[in-house]
């Protein structure tokens, strides 16, 4: 009786954690290398950045990599209520899409939240049309989200202890060019000004309209 009552108790246990698991994916997505290490290698290219992702954008539509072929994309993540960063970088990349004209069309900006609990379709609308019209929010699943996130080698750390109250989160900033193949191209660090975004695009654009 007692081995019944702790086979049951065991099984019980497995099944509590199963469920757990399969209904509640929603552990913290903080990376687990360093800030420096994964800077280190997206700045040295010592691992494959990007890949395929399957998320939900600003109007609530499943989005993948593959929707995004033939253009030239410049990948941000961040978070919609980050006043650090953000806003700074998503300005440059909406004015470099504005100052190529009509070649920007060929270039699509895209936003990733890594603060998925916050950042709904409904919000990220709001947000991404701050910017620009053209710029898509992605966002989705913790793991979805994860996985993109861990494919570009970003540093995300939802850490209160050091944000304090704020619940921010501290993530890198760098800006990726991904190719019309999905390929990744290069990035640009945070800061980088739009006329620098053109200059860096324009090779890339005009490859494609050869194409
Ligand atoms: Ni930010």
């Amino acid at each position: 009786m007692t081995r019944l009552l702790v086979a049951i108790g065991f099984g019980g246990g497995v099944l509590v954690g199963v469920l757990t698991w399969l209904l509640l994916p929603n552990a913290a997505i903080d990376s687990e290398r360093t800030s420096a290490q994964l800077m280190d290698v997206v700045m040295w290219g010592t691992e494959p950045i990007g890949g395929p992702f399957t998320l939900v954008d600003h109007t609530g539509t499943p989005r993948s990599d593959k929707d995004f072929r033939g253009k030239v994309l410049l990948v941000y993540f961040g978070f919609s209520y980050c006043s650090d960063i953000c806003p700074t970088d998503l300005q440059s990349v909406a004015a470099a899409v504005d100052r190529l004209g009509p070649e920007g069309e060929k270039v699509q900006p895209l936003f990733i939240s890594v603060d998925p609990d916050k950042d709904t379709p409904e919000q990220l609308k709001t947000y991404v049309a701050l910017f620009h019209p053209r710029l898509v929010g992605l966002t989705g699943a913790h793991r979805q989200v994860r996985k993109v996130a861990l494919a570009y080698k970003v540093y995300v750390a939802n850490n209160v202890a050091a944000t304090g109250s704020t619940g921010a989160i501290d993530h890198s900033g760098f800006v990726y060019l991904m190719g019309p193949t999905g390929e990744y191209l290069g990035f640009f660090p945070p800061g980088t000004s739009a006329e620098r975004m053109v200059a860096a695009l324009r090779p890339h654009l005009a490859a494609l309209s050869q194409q």
